[in-house]
């Protein structure tokens, strides 16, 4: 998974194409380059970080006032400066950056090598420049050998391909991977998210799959590669401002992500009220309901489902998107909302496509207008997280599950049950946001103290019940992204069914005490693992009644205990953090992991 970007307008391409490179580099930093035109064809790339590559290469000072730009994430070929984007043809006249997989590239391969192209690369990509060589060959211009080249191609790829031989234009491509287009005044931006772009334009255009555009400094005009026939599409404006993607005055965006979610869930909260009734509507009205989803997403879909079974009395099955294929068991009156926060994870995406083919009606919750997802949604809702940097999921996590909050009060309404519980809940998701900003203020400071406790263990364990269960896997997956130390989230009564045999002297473990009537329970299994040794922290509602039964205690305010995974996922997002920096790792890039993943 890559990011691509395109600069063609007025001024010199190369900074413009830098600095959105920079802001795409979450997607993916193995590898980098970039090409511009400048009466010929200037390519600049290598293994490493973007900021490294511009070092050693100066690609800021790279000529010409049309380019493209790519940051990699290898899928085919090891990261290296030759496999590296952009890909040229060999004449050295075509360089073609692309996000994606192109499935049937031996194939093409082959039949390029066979017509006497010379290969260099263990990539896909390759192929796309050879193959756009081969139809201009053949007599057509740029556009139309684009074209031809797209509709042989199988696979996914976003696509942006500038030449020598037109040195005003960039032709782009869409086909299951993301592509938005940028409109400013006399130059047009390319990028595979909005962030990307967003110094210089709010005005997008976000092309469909089986499109392509042809950019030039004041034109966009948009064809289906199929068939060749124009397609209008009015521009939309983003809401999102430039400084909302920037970090903020905070060292990384974790942490700014972390600080920012009351607002995350602020806004979130102010979601179209029709938009929650439709929703609820759609899943009271069938038979079966899925909630599909993956990582961060399968844990808020995960508090959906005891919110939803708490307050409403409503069951419906939460199943990881990879696995659905296997035990979905789908038809015409089943429902399925798919929770993602990029809209654009390949994992989900296929969990839908297959609902769909089974004749269910499909939702999804996204924090991404425009993203895959909402192109294959019968109904599409929206989270309001902002744009999230981090490759760890914290403000986008505590969105969605303001959202699945609210949508519970909604269920419970149209099934008839707004009872007093239900009336209260809805007034009070209101002051949630500010008690969260309270609790991140006092919580910080504690949590670092606790962070440089912990920052040598090598195991951690996470004990929660009932609602509790789902936050200690979303604290579990946070400190084995980040931290890399070997957590495992798990149900506390799961404890003596095996794990047990782990806890000896000095073993950290982790409490996760909301309040509810799952709490005296909880109490029992900390007295569990305390026997045998282990170090406990309990993060616990009001726990001044554990004080001297666990080693360290962090004590949230009372609150409703459907309100809880809001506020005690807090001290665990902090944590993660706080460890991985005093252990001197970069939180915003964990190794071996990227933000969308698009790939099954
Ligand atoms: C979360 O910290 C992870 N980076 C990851 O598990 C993520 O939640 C998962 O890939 C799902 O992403 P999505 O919400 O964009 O579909």
């Amino acid at each position: 998974m890559c990011g691509i970007v395109g600069y063609v307008g007025n001024r010199p391409a190369a900074p413009i194409l830098l600095e959105a490179l920079r802001r795409l580099e979450y997607r993916g930093y193995d590898s980098a380059g970039m090409a511009t035109v400048s009466g010929r064809l200037v390519v600049r790339k290598d293994r490493g970080r973007i900021a490294d590559i511009d070092r050693k290469l100066k690609l800021v000072e790279m000529p010409g006032k049309v380019g493209v730009g790519h940051t990699r994430w290898a899928t085919h070929g090891e990261p290296s400066q030759v496999n590296a984007h952009p890909h040229v043809d060999n004449a050295g006249k075509i360089a073609v950056v692309h996000n994606g997989i192109i499935e049937n590239y031996l194939e093409i391969k082959k039949f390029l090598q066979d017509h006497g192209f010379r290969f260099v690369s263990k990539t896909d990509t390759e192929v796309v420049p050879h193959l756009i060589s081969f139809f201009l060959n053949k007599g057509g211009n740029l556009e139309e050998s684009v074209r031809r080249a797209a509709r042989r191609l199988r696979g996914s790829f976003a696509l942006a391909v500038i030449s020598a031989e037109e040195p005003d234009k960039i032709i782009a491509v869409r086909q299951d991977s993301p592509l938005i287009l940028g409109l400013g005044s006399g130059e047009i931006f390319l990028a595979s998210d909005i962030p990307a772009m967003l110094q210089h334009t709010n005005r997008v255009l976000i092309l469909e799959n089986g499109e392509m555009a042809v950019l030039t400094s004041d034109r966009v005009v948009i064809r289906k590669f199929g068939s060749g026939a124009e397609v209008r599409r009015e521009p939309m404006v983003v809401k999102w401002t430039a400084e909302m993607a920037e970090k903020g005055g905070y060292p990384h965006f974790t942490l700014k992500e972390i600080f920012q979610q009351p607002e995350a869930v602020q806004d979130t909260l102010r979601a179209p009220p029709e938009e929650l009734r439709r929703l609820a509507k759609f899943l009271t009205n069938a038979r079966r309901v899925y909630f599909v989803a993956c990582g961060t997403s399968y844990h808020a879909a995960l508090v959906a489902k005891y919110a939803l079974a708490k307050l409403a009395g409503f069951p419906v099955e939460v199943v990881i998107s990879s696995e659905f294929g296997e035990i979905g068991s789908v038809d015409g009156k089943t429902a399925v909302l798919a929770i993602t926060q990029s809209g654009e994870t390949a994992d989900t995406l296929k969990a839908v496509e297959a609902a769909r083919a089974a004749g269910a009606r499909v939702a999804c919750l996204t924090n991404v207008v425009g993203s895959s997802i909402t192109r294959m949604s019968d109904l599409v809702c929206c989270t309001h997280a902002g744009p999230e940097v981090s490759v760890v999921a914290t403000k986008t996590f505590a969105a969605q599950v303001a959202y699945l909050l609210r949508l519970a009060v909604e269920v419970a309404a149209a099934r008839g049950r707004s009872g007093p519980r239900c009336r209260r809940l809805a007034s009070g998701l209101k002051s949630l946001p500010e008690i969260m900003r309270k609790n991140l203020a006092e919580l910080d400071p504690r949590v670092r103290r606790l962070a440089s406790r912990l920052l040598r263990a090598e195991h951690i364990y996470l004990i929660g019940r009932g609602i509790g269960y789902p936050l200690v896997l979303e604290g579990a997956l946070k400190l084995k992204e980040i931290t890399y130390i070997h957590s495992e989230g798990m149900p506390a009564g799961e404890l003596k069914h095996g794990t047990l045999a782990l806890i000896e002297e000095g073993t950290p473990v982790i409490a996760v005490v909301p309040p509810g009537g799952s709490r005296v329970k909880i109490v029992s299994n900390v007295e569990e693992v305390k026997a045998r040794g282990a170090h406990v922290v309990a993060i616990a509602d009001n726990g001044k009644d554990l004080e001297g039964h666990v080693d360290e205690l962090i004590s949230i305010p009372h609150t409703e205990e459907l309100f809880s995974p809001l506020l005690f996922i807090i001290p665990l997002q902090l944590l993660a953090y706080h460890i991985t920096v005093a252990r001197g790792q970069d939180p915003d890039r964990p190794r071996s992991l990227a933000k969308s993943v698009t790939v099954e």
